[in-house]
């Protein structure tokens, strides 16, 4: 990877005050944490920073408070975050002022410290100032290793990068360079795979991707609206109608850019949005007035996995189907399999990321076997829009 920004190998961290801005968003339920996906992946940055003796202090946001809300702390995150590091983490109620201060004059070298959630304040979103100032005061130096909350420009996210010396933590170099991989300099042939319900969500994206790919399935609900916009009489399916220009002017723009869109050829519908509804594959010219496009259909996997099969980069986000709800999960599902499978036998570098797309992958029982997957939801999406990460553009040097 062409080294845009210092790393923790630029840095010297011995017995200096470290702010490390993570990304443990994660889901909690009754105060339990049920995915520890995101905290396994910063485990390796905080340990590093931890053994080479400099003070970890985590910098993080919780949720969407509008001030400080004891149900968005991030006290029962930092105890998980604990068990997964097998080493104590400490708590400071507060992220900045006294409290913090004097938490942090506590620490040893090679101890861990989680402030509280920074969207406590009103100053983090709006990367105000006077609170960038309150952060920077507690440290020696800032590493930024949250590329999900990299499409925010808050004060931990940041602001903060212009006022201490400014490195990529392990996560974000690793999210960085697979993200390299797959749109800036990839292998070609790439293709992209865009699923998700609605296509007023992705139009950016969409038009970014169409001059970047070589080839771009569409699936999901959205699929409906290029069917639409081609005349195919999609029945009760989801279909934003409105839409029908858009999507013209996506597949003129991609005829241009010399990017094959791939359409569903065939659909599974179903009469019921409800699991287990029974399901019938229908050809795009016999859709029943009355039916659900809610997957794509078998001749539409064969033809997905044909492309994969000519690519050598897959950016995949948003599942094909309303994976959901078996069995509208089938398309989903057998297209990753496909892809793990090529990525398995080194043929395929496959990079996946995206709000439902994890979840979809998890379900297909492959996430381990992609080549990258993005834990980050809005970043990913901007990220594939083609716009600049604020998080990630402060650590380029000035
Ligand atoms: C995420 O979970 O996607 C990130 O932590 C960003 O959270 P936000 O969408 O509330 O800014
Ligand atoms: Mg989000």
């Amino acid at each position: 990877m062409k080294k845009s920004f210092l790393t923790l190998d630029d840095a010297d961290l011995k017995g200096k005050r470290v702010l490390l801005r993570v990304d443990i968003n994660v889901p909690v339920d009754a105060g339990k944490v049920t995915d520890t996906t995101r905290l396994d992946r910063i485990a390796p940055t905080i340990l590093e920073i931890a053994d080479k003796g400099g003070k970890v202090i985590l910098l993080a946001h919780f949720g969407r408070p509008k001030g400080p809300d004891p149900k968005e702390s991030l006290r029962p995150i930092a105890a998980a975050l604990a068990e997964v590091l097998k080493r104590p983490v400490a708590f400071a109620e507060d992220c900045i002022g006294e409290v913090a201060a004097s938490a942090i004059a506590k620490l040893q070298d090679g101890d861990i410290l989680c402030l509280e959630n920074t969207r406590f304040h009103k100053g983090e979103e709006k990367n105000d100032p006077a609170f960038v100032d309150e952060l920077a005061k507690l440290g020696d130096l800032w590493v930024n290793d949250a590329f999900s909350a990299a499409h925010r420009a808050h004060a931990s996210t940041e602001g903060i990068g212009h006022k201490l010396p400014a490195y990529a933590g392990r996560t974000m170099q690793l999210e960085i360079d697979a993200l390299n991989k797959a749109l800036e300099a990839p292998k070609r042939p790439v293709i992209a795979i865009v699923g998700g319900a609605k296509v007023s969500s992705k139009i950016d994206l969409l038009e970014n991707l169409v001059t970047k790919v070589d080839a771009l399935v569409i699936g999901g609900g959205m699929a409906n609206t290029f069917l639409h916009a081609q005349g195919i009489n999609v029945g009760k399916s989801l279909c934003e109608k409105d839409l029908a220009p858009t999507a013209l002017r996506i597949i003129a723009k991609a005829e241009a850019a010399n990017c094959a869109i791939i359409l569903p050829v065939d659909a599974t519908v179903a009469y019921h949005f409800a699991p287990n509804a029974p399901a019938f594959a229908y050809g795009l010219d016999s859709i029943p007035a009355d039916g659900m496009i809610l997957d794509v259909g078998p001749r539409s996997v064969a033809r997905i996995n044909a492309a994969i099969d000519d690519a050598s980069t897959l950016v995949w986000n948003g599942p094909v189907g309303a994976f959901e709800l078996h069995p509208f999960d089938a398309g989903t599902v057998a297209a990753a399999q496909h892809a793990a499978a090529r990525t398995k036998a080194h043929k395929l570098v496959s990079v996946a990321g995206g709000g439902d797309t994890v979840a979809a992958l998890n379900q297909a029982g492959v996430a381990g076997d992609f080549t990258y997957i993005s834990t980050a939801g809005g970043a990913f999406l901007e990220w594939m829009e083609g716009k600049p990460l604020p998080g990630v553009e402060v650590l380029r040097p000035q």
